[in-house]
């Protein structure tokens, strides 16, 4: 069942977070489909414009509706991730998104202000939510690099007026995460400091923490034992994705542990089988490894066995 992101929130606020996971691709569709109904966890599934022009917008679609018949259980929104104004009105315009983000945060707070504002007015007359952003993040955004040293985080007063300002339904705040896996130097932990500020002002609201991957080292390990040469990657501590979701943050994003998945299994299977070419058995070795990520993802979110009482509460 397709809900919207503030529904997800409605239930999920102060006592766990939804996990966001970006998806390309049938086998990530599966995987993440199956870890998240063998945890007994409500989930977002996100799409970003590459994801979209990967193969075609419509395949993506499909094949995120057949996943939903296959797995009737779940309970899910579908989401645009970091949307730029005109996607944003694309998704709206589909029917099957329950949700965007529209990402105008690199733009100065008044005209992130104009532009969330009109993304909101068009979303919400169709009862889609809107997640906007606010501060910025370090790393790589679709096409956008941010240098390090050139993020900023979220200023808490900042945030109250943009929200009051825009309508959006729950907000994305840079509290030191960047995307991709080489998100710091050594061992940082996330700005409690400022979502504290945050939650002092706005309590209620919906945060969102993007480039929340952990980039677990043994997994980095075993890529490079298979012929990968990631170096120095880093990603969020688990251990502070529960601390964060009692402090309002209801979605915590993870595409590039995903990727790790994947690569890990591609590179041993044909460093283990370097005769074999049919792609189907890594394929599904990957949905299974996927599926199992998922769900302790999820377990770490605090989100694993909600669903029973999500949809009983959905219901009333
Ligand atoms: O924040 C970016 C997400 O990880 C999506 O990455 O734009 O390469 O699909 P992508
Ligand atoms: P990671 O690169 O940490 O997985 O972040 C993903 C993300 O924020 C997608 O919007
Ligand atoms: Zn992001």
């Amino acid at each position: 069942m397709i809900v919207t992101t503030a529904q997800l929130f409605k239930h999920a606020y102060g006592k766990y977070a939804v996990g966001a996971y970006n998806i390309n691709n049938a086998e990530q569709a599966m995987g993440l489909f199956k870890g998240a109904i063998d945890s007994q966890a409500p989930f977002i599934i996100q799409i970003s414009k590459g994801a979209r022009n990967y193969t075609d917008k419509r395949m993506l679609e499909a094949i995120i509706r057949s996943a939903g018949e296959i797995f009737p259980d779940a309970i899910f929104a579908v989401h645009l991730d970091h949307g730029d104004e005109q996607t944003c009105y694309d998704c709206i315009d589909s029917g099957f998104f329950s949700s965007v983000m529209i990402d105008a945060s690199h733009d100065p707070f008044e005209k992130n202000v104009e532009i969330t504002k009109r993304v909101v007015d068009r979303a919400h007359a169709k009862g889609i939510s809107v997640e906007a952003e606010l501060g910025m993040l370090g790393g790589v955004e679709e096409d956008i690099v941010v240098e390090e040293g050139h993020s900023c985080l979220t200023d808490p007063a900042e945030a109250e007026e943009f929200v009051k300002q825009t309508g959006c339904d729950s907000l994305a705040c840079a509290i030191g995460t960047s995307h991709g896996a080489f998100k710091f130097k050594g061992k940082q932990s996330l700005h409690f400091d400022v979502l504290e500020k945050i939650k002092a002002r706005m309590n209620g609201f919906p945060l969102v923490m993007h480039g929340s991957s952990s980039v677990p080292q043994d997994e980095v390990a075993r890529i490079n034992a298979a012929g990968g040469t990631i170096a120095g990657s880093m990603g969020v501590d688990v251990n502070e994705y529960l601390p964060a979701a009692k402090l309002g943050v209801t979605k915590i994003n993870i595409d590039t542990d995903g990727r790790l998945v994947w690569t890990r299994v591609h590179r041993e299977f044909f460093r283990d089988k370097p005769s074999e070419f049919d792609f189907r058995p890594p394929g599904k070795i990957f949905i299974a490894e996927y599926a199992k990520f998922i769900a302790s993802r999820n377990v770490l979110l605090g989100s694993a066995g909600q669903l029973t009482d999500l949809r009983n509460s959905l219901s009333k």
